[in-house]
């Protein structure tokens, strides 16, 4: 009898052991989460609500014009290229408009010269130069780095 009890205290302390690690582990996991948030010193544009979606699905299509650029180079349409280039990273006065909503003075400069770099690899490409429009591409691409690493939303 006494036998039976010690083999289920035991048992009972064994589980009980494996549940306090394994919450100590979660807790570890969780902080070490928090830690990487609190780690994003981006400045904030406070966008709010439906702008949220407007800005990321305008990005979405910046990321999707940069991979058709990309395929339309390696088949040679530096044309097709050129104009996806100037109609969707170019200075549009979508574009514009869409910077300067902000009311951040230094974001819309970035974002300006990204869109003007978006008309330069439209002429860049028109030239039909394989190595020069890699050159423009990358840098229109800086300026995707550059403003990623420096805002949030
Ligand atoms: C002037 C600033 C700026 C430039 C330039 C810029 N972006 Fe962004 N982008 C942002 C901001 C701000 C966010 C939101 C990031 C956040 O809150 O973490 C974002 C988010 C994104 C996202 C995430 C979309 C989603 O659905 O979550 C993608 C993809 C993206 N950008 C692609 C691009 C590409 C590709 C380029 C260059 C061709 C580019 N961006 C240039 C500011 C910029």
């Amino acid at each position: 009898m006494k036998r039976i009890l010690i083999a289920v205290l035991a048992f009972i302390w064994i589980v009980g052991l494996n549940a306090v690690f394994a919450s100590d582990e979660k807790m570890q996991h969780q902080s070490h989460q928090h830690d990487m948030s609190m780690m994003d010193t981006r400045t904030s544009l406070g966008v709010s609500g439906g702008m949220k979606q407007h800005q990321l699905s305008n990005m979405r299509a910046h990321l999707e014009a940069i991979q058709s650029i990309i395929s339309l180079i390696s088949e040679d349409k530096f044309k097709d290229a050129s104009k996806i280039a100037h109609t969707e990273l170019g200075l549009t006065p979508e574009m514009q408009k869409m910077c300067s909503m902000f009311n951040n003075e230094k974001y819309m400069t970035m974002g300006m010269a990204f869109h003007k770099s978006g008309d330069d690899l439209g002429d860049v490409l028109n030239t039909k130069d394989a190595k020069a429009s890699l050159r423009a591409l990358n840098k229109t691409m800086q300026y995707c780095v550059e403003c990623h690493a420096t805002y949030r939303q």
